[in-house]
């Protein structure tokens, strides 16, 4: 990994790792620690995927094929807005966040994941984002493929039981009702597409830092990730 020099005032962090490893949550949490930008490339996959499934209802089909998704990327535009403290994703100039959180928008997000020209068409926007500006960005493929450079490169884990309980604790919070066992398979399908797929599977990078927050409390693994960035300076 890169040393930053102190002179140096840009800083980019990579954070991968698997679904709901909180990875979103301890991003957040460092870019403020960090003063940088935080970048939910997650949320990114998931607008697309919601254009798409928009698109497929309209049509009347169940699913779009490849080539139908790839020819609808050039009417696809998703960018951030600010909302107070938050950071929301939009499609098209709206403001998404709150349809993109669903089960079926993130199986259909590792689906569209798989798709080569969905990827480039995100990732040139991800690495424009950090051209100019101190990020902190969370995903699949950051220390990998967006950014391999990175300055400072986090691999999230945590056993596929705790991550599921916590995808089941989010979703009773938002008034869903879902089923453990359902959400457990649903986690364990997820880690398999998103580890088996031809396109920048998710892997760790050979110099990322492994983080398994599976027995930490929050304050505990902020403690070791903030501790982790300090030592950069
Ligand atoms: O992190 P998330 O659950 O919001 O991501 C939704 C899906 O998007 C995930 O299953 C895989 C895909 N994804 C990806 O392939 N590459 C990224 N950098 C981020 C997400």
């Amino acid at each position: 990994m890169r040393k930053m020099s102190k002179c140096e005032n840009k800083i980019i962090v990579a954070i991968d790792g698997y679904s709901s490893c909180g990875k979103s949550t301890i991003a957040k949490a460092l870019a403020k620690h960090a003063h940088a930008t935080y970048v939910d490339t997650g949320a990114m996959y998931r607008a697309i995927a919601l254009y798409v499934l928009v698109e497929s209802r309209k049509s009347k089909v169940e699913k779009l094929s490849e080539e139908e998704i790839v020819a609808l990327l050039p009417e696809i535009n998703v960018g951030f807005v600010r909302v107070g403290d938050a950071q929301h994703v939009t499609l098209n100039g709206e403001d998404v966040e709150g349809q993109i959180r669903t089960l079926e928008v993130g199986n259909r997000a590792s689906e569209i994941s798989q798709i080569k020209e969905v990827r480039a068409f995100l990732v040139a926007q991800q690495q424009a984002m950090g051209a100019n500006q101190s990020i902190v960005m969370d995903g699949r493929d950051i220390g990998t493929v967006v950014f391999p450079k990175a300055d400072l490169k986090l691999f999230l884990t945590a056993r596929p039981e705790v991550r599921a309980q916590r995808r089941y604790d989010e979703l009773v919070a938002k008034g869903e009702k879902p089923v453990y066992e359902e959400v457990l398979a649903d986690v364990n399908d997820r880690d398999y597409r998103d580890t088996h797929r031809a396109e920048s599977p998710l892997r760790q990078a050979e110099d990322a830092i492994v983080v398994d927050n599976s027995d930490m409390t929050p304050d505990e693994q902020m403690k070791v990730i903030y501790d982790l960035y300090d030592r950069l300076q």
